[in-house]
């Protein structure tokens, strides 16, 4: 009786705290172009579309529309024609998630909508990891500390001379040596490290011509990297994205919750004008030096993260690693290849003997030849 009553107890606390999703609140990205019961805005109306198609084609679809529209599913194929031809981007839902945005839109009730929005028009997440959110904040890095030893360092070694030669208040010479001398190592040290860095740009944050926020667009509304990456897949580079593609929403979205109409109104005068927007490259290697996306992307399926970090909750961009030769190497002689799944790998016959023998559990980057010099420099 009593473990039946806790057990009861315990299911039911874990139902109560495990969050059901919030359609309303999903439903906020899909609002940049969908309205319910208003009529056609990017993408159709969405009133009654439940009774249009069945849940499971919505929720296929809704994952990835281009992939419906592309297996030639005639509905989707005509519904894309009729839109012009703007792809829908793809949206890493749960099913759980796009069925609450799907309830969501089924029980749509314009009054209850207007003022939940309302009450909800001051929730902007206030907290990312812990830390206060602050919009578009430079982010404080070790390396700035290092410049503050640097430069404390040489404050010290001016005061000890001046000391030890003018003013004579500590008695004790070998005081000012050992300040001296310590001083000086933490110089070299620091010389060092910089010297090794030089060219390099890690934790590289650059002022950019609009203030866009990974943190708004690929955290909180949840769009995916290669909607707007999307060459990422394809070729050597992920590229950015055109002011076209940001028009794809901001004909709708005209205004920011951080910074009203300024920063979102560049884009339109770049549209007039006719000048693409000049970002500030973060990464960038040295020309010897050979890096292909869909390379680690479609064959090695590296998740964007592996390189470039936690992107969905930075404001602004900076680079995570220090993309010197060493990490690319060291990633190459740890990682394994996707060597059964790949049929490629066929043509290493000695390998597959190798693994099927059980003398390697799997085979690395080092072991197909990615360390060798050619295969990153020219
Ligand atoms: C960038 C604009 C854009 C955003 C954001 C967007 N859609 Fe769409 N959606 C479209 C377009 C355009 C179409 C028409 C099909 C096409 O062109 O691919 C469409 C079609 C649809 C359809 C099929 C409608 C029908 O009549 O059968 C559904 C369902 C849908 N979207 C749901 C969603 C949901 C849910 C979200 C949010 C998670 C969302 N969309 C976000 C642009 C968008
Ligand atoms: C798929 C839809 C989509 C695309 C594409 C998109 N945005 Fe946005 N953007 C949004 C949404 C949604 C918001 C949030 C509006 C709000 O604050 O409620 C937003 C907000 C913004 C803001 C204001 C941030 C703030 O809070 O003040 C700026 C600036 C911005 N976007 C720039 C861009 C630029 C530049 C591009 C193209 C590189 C782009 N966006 C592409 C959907 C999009
Ligand atoms: C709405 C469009 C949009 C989405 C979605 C988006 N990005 Fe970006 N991304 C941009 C724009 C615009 C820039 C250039 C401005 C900047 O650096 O902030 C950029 C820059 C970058 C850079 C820096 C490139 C460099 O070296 O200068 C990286 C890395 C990056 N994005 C990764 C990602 C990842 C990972 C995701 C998914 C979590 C993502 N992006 C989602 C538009 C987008
Ligand atoms: C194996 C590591 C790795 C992975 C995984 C990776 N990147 Fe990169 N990324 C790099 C390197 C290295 C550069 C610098 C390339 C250069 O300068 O030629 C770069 C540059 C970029 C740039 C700057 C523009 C360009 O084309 O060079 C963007 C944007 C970007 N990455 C986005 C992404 C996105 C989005 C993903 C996930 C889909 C991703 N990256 C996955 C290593 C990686
Ligand atoms: C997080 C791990 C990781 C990092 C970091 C990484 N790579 Fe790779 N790389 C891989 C994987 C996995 C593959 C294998 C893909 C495949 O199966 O072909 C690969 C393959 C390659 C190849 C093809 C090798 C061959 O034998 O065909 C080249 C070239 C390459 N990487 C260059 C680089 C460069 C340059 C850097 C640094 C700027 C880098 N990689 C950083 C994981 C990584
Ligand atoms: C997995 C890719 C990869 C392989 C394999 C590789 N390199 Fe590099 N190498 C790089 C990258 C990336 C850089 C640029 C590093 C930077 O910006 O500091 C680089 C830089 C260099 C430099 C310039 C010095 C420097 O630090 O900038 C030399 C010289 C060099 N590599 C020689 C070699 C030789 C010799 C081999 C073969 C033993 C080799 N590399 C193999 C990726 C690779």
């Amino acid at each position: 009786m009593l473990t039946t009553l806790l057990v009861t107890a315990v299911l039911f606390i874990q139902k109560s705290y495990a969050q059901a999703p919030d359609g309303a609140q999903l439903f906020q990205v899909c609002s940049a172009c969908h309205q319910i019961g208003k009529g056609k805005l990017i993408g159709p109306d969405l009133k009654g579309v439940t009774e249009r198609k069945e849940r499971a084609w919505l929720i296929k679809f809704i994952h990835n529309s281009q992939e419906v529209i592309q297996s030639g599913d005639p509905y989707a194929v005509k519904l894309f024609e009729d839109h012009n031809k703007v792809p829908m981007p793809p949206f890493a839902y749960s099913d759980d998630q796009i069925n609450a945005i799907l309830d969501y839109i089924e029980n749509y009730n314009p009054e209850q909508a207007a003022a939940a929005a309302a009450a909800a028009a001051p929730a902007i997440p206030q907290t990312i990891d812990g830390k206060p959110y602050v919009f578009m904040e430079e982010t404080k890095h070790p390396w700035q500390n290092f410049r503050l030893t640097f430069l404390v360092s040489i404050a010290l070694i001016i005061i000890s001379l001046i000391d030890l030669f003018l003013t004579r208040l500590i008695k004790a010479k070998f005081i000012h040596v050992i300040i001296i001398l310590i001083s000086v190592a933490v110089i070299s040290e620091v010389t060092v490290l910089e010297a090794k860095a030089l060219g390099r740009q890690q934790y590289y944050e650059p002022d950019q011509p609009i203030a866009f926020s990974h943190y708004i667009h690929a955290g909180q509304n949840k769009i995916d990297c290669k909607y707007c990456h999307f060459s990422v897949t394809l070729s050597k580079y992920a590229g950015f994205p055109s002011p076209q593609l940001c028009m794809n929403c901001h004909n709708v979205v005209r205004q920011g919750k951080h910074s009203g109409t300024a920063e979102i109104e560049k884009i339109y005068k770049a549209i007039e004008t006719g000048k693409s927007i000049e970002w500030v490259r973060v990464h960038n290697l040295p020309d010897h030096a050979y890096f292909n996306h869909a390379q680690h992307i479609i064959v090695g399926k590296l998740d964007c993260t592996e390189c470039h970090g936690e992107v969905a909750k930075m404001d602004r961009i900076h680079q995570v690693n220090n993309l010197g030769m060493g990490w690319c190497i060291q990633c190459h002689r740890t990682r394994e290849v996707q060597f059964k799944t790949n049929p490629f790998y066929a043509k290493y016959p000695e390998l597959q003997t190798e693994l099927q023998e059980g003398r390697k559990a799997f085979i690395t980057v080092d072991d197909i030849g990615g360390t060798n010099c050619s295969k990153c420099h020219y």
